[in-house]
């Protein structure tokens, strides 16, 4: 009998973080400051964060140790499981071989407490009192309030107003971890109350949220911001997934030829894969996949270039395939994947072709969510269901050219908070939208000039 899942021992969970920065193929463009467009130092970001994070974010060491004290927490849930999709492959009736590295067994239920975790120690160590933060979905901002009550942080948490509406029970769940929620746009910052203004309507987005959040941190002493994906210490502490994923690969005897991973800002994807791109810079053949929504196609549609990380201008300007700040997406189901931007460690090897990257609407990907739930079980988060579908997509070719190839899925999260998503698709109530392009180059329009 061949073995479903593959397990490591809690004693195998790494000790280190991968940091990918001494392997790039070229350095990363510099982050610039908000107003001056000159490169950001240490000093500009310690209003908002704690020192070690913003050591990591710039770290060109290779391998960075977790703490005890974070480890300790990890083993709450880590090591995750690699599951072999056999019934999937059946359905499919594939000569592929399908694996997912299920991230969801977690406490919150995705990847986010992999960062979380690691954030609320830093922080506390560093005397901070209190966290704030945006959230999408509701995935990080429970996984926020998930770390913080670990180690005895508060935390407030801006929720994207549609969201908000969409998904009560995640609001709950925060705030059973003693977090403080707000839909966002709030009045309680001057931000929102400047979008309020002009639109009382705004159903929110990530990049309004961010701003509320950083300027809650930036007027209060006593406040730290943290962001749950997009920066480079974010997907530094998500490599415990990818580093995991490769001991387990190994047990099985396998080596991956393709790897699928949703993108919202980049973290789950980019800690899942990184380990592997090493290896494909290094000349192993592995095709890596990053999938997102056509309502938000950052990585397919956007240009690569500058641009501010937040609508209000106030979060760093960095260089990403963008849709432009002032960009507010169509309320998809996938919460976490509406985000104008993306990590740019990701964007630099999206655009030198190391990553490729593939859009699709929502019906679709709710089609490849339910055939994995009726298959492997497991409900699907709404963003862990874009890479399903490429799973299900290139498994399908492998039915065609009889290739047995080794397809690895990362699932990042479950959809039991997204039923409402699920109940909309299966009574033909969901649309599918994608991007005008007038609307696109609208909000291009207004990303600033930086070569
Ligand atoms: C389950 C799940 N997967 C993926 C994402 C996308 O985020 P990231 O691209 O940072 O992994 C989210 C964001 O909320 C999520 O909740």
């Amino acid at each position: 009998m061949e073995q479903t899942k593959i397990i490591l021992s809690e004693k195998e969970i790494p000790q280190a973080w991968y940091n990918i920065q001494p392997d790039l193929p070229e350095p990363l463009a510099p982050p610039l400051h908000p107003k001056t467009f000159k490169p950001l130092g240490p000093q500009d970001l310690a209003p908002i964060f704690p020192m070690e994070l913003i050591k990591q974010e710039v770290s060109q060491e290779r391998w960075i140790d977790i703490p005890d004290e974070v480890l300790d927490v990890y083993k709450l849930w880590r090591p995750t499981p690699l599951h072999r999709a056999y019934r999937l492959e059946k359905a499919l009736n594939t000569p592929a071989r399908i694996y997912y590295k299920n991230e969801s067994v977690s406490p919150p239920g995705s990847h986010k407490p992999n960062t979380a975790v690691a954030q609320a120690y830093y922080n506390k160590k560093e005397g901070v009192k209190r966290i704030a933060t945006e959230t999408g979905a509701g995935q990080w901002g429970s996984a926020l309030a998930f770390g913080c009550n670990i180690f005895g942080l508060k935390s407030t948490v801006y929720m994207v107003k549609v969201s908000y509406g969409q998904k009560p029970y995640r609001r709950i769940l925060m705030e059973t971890w003693g977090a403080e929620v707000h839909p966002s746009p709030t009045k309680s910052t001057n931000v929102g109350k400047g979008i309020l203004e002009k639109d009382p309507d705004c159903p929110g987005s990530l990049g309004i949220a961010i701003s509320e959040a950083v300027e809650d941190a930036a007027t209060h002493d006593d406040t730290k911001y943290s962001l749950g994906s997009v920066l480079n210490h974010v997907i530094l502490h998500q490599t415990v997934v990818g580093l995991e994923l490769k001991k387990q690969l190994k047990l099985a005897g396998e080596k991956p030829d393709i790897l699928t991973g949703c993108v919202g800002g980049g973290s789950n994807f980019a800690g899942f894969s990184f380990p592997f791109v090493k290896d494909k810079l290094d000349g192993k053949k592995i095709q890596i996949i990053a999938c997102e929504p056509e309502a938000c196609p950052t990585l397919t549609r956007g240009p690569y270039r500058y641009d501010f990380g937040d609508t209000a201008q106030i979060a760093p300007v960095v260089k990403m395939f963008t849709l432009g700040h002032s960009f507010v997406p169509p309320p998809i189901h996938a919460g976490g994947l509406r985000y104008h931007g993306d990590a740019p460690l990701v964007c630099l090897l999206v655009n030198k072709g190391i990553v490729e990257a593939r859009a699709y609407h929502q019906n679709s990907v709710f089609e490849a969510a339910v055939l994995f739930a009726r298959t492997e079980g497991i409900l699907p988060a709404p963003e862990t269901a874009h890479c399903i579908k490429a799973a299900v997509d290139e498994a399908k070719k492998c039915k065609e050219t009889g290739e047995e190839k080794c397809i690895v899925i990362a699932f990042s999260g479950h959809g039991h908070f997204d039923l409402a998503a699920y109940d909309a698709y299966l009574h033909k109530k969901l649309e599918d939208y994608a991007y005008p392009e007038e609307k696109i180059k609208e909000a291009l329009a207004a990303v600033p000039n930086i070569e």
